[in-house]
């Protein structure tokens, strides 16, 4: 009888705990709430409704536009540390010069649905910034990529890696408890917004 109690005692206790850790989405008043996600297309869009239109939610645009064009704009830059040491991720052919160059295309682009109605999540603050700095980075990308500059390539995916590192950590609700800092309190400062207790 005791062990049963006790133990469901600790499953309750389990299943509450993470709950308790984690900061619930929209209880920090200076972070926007996510705007409604878009509703899941079932069929084709009459084309006469669909431009301006948020037809994807931020994770999949994420998921299926910004993160595999940054998978593969880094994969042909950068350097790399193996077992034969350190050296240059660089395109040896022009099929790969293109998937930089298309990669870098797609993140210019991104940039803008980033900041689409309906997407952007505070239109006057920080996000505006970060999807701008996306757009910036892929439009340098574009230009090392015509350019062949392999050291070009580097700076436009650092850039490309600051955007993202810089929204998410603005935009992304991490449990308070979480080990992961992140410097968030320049960019509130810069957005003139007061930062969260
Ligand atoms: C302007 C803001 C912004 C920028 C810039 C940005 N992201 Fe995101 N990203 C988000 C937000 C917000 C989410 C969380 C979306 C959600 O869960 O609803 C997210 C989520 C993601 C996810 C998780 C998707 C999933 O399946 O849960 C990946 C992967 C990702 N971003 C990759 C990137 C990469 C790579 C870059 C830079 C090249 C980048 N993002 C730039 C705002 C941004």
């Amino acid at each position: 009888m005791r062990r049963t109690s006790l133990l469901i005692t600790s499953l309750v206790l389990a299943c509450a705990l993470p709950a308790l850790a984690q900061t619930p989405p929209g209880s920090d008043p200076a972070i926007p709430p996510a705007p409604k996600p878009a509703p899941t297309m079932v069929g084709p869009i009459p084309p006469i409704l669909a431009p301006g239109r948020v037809l994807l939610g931020t994770k999949d645009v994420m998921r299926h536009i910004v993160n595999p064009a940054a998978e593969a704009f880094w994969a042909r830059s950068g350097e790399v540390d193996d077992e034969g040491g350190a050296h240059d991720r660089v395109s040896k052919d022009d099929e790969n010069w293109k998937i930089t160059l298309d990669s870098a295309a797609q993140m210019v682009e991104a940039g803008n649905l980033l900041q689409m109605e309906g997407r952007a999540r505070d239109p006057n603050g920080p996000w505006m910034k970060y999807a701008i700095q996306l757009t910036n980075a892929g439009l340098a990308g574009m230009t090392a990529a015509q350019a062949k500059n392999h050291d070009k390539t580097n700076d436009a995916g650092s850039a490309m890696y600051d955007a993202c590192y810089g929204c998410h950590g603005r935009y992304i609700v991490r449990p308070k408890d979480s080990l992961y800092t992140h410097d968030i309190d320049k960019d509130l400062k810069d957005a003139g917004v007061k930062p969260p207790k």
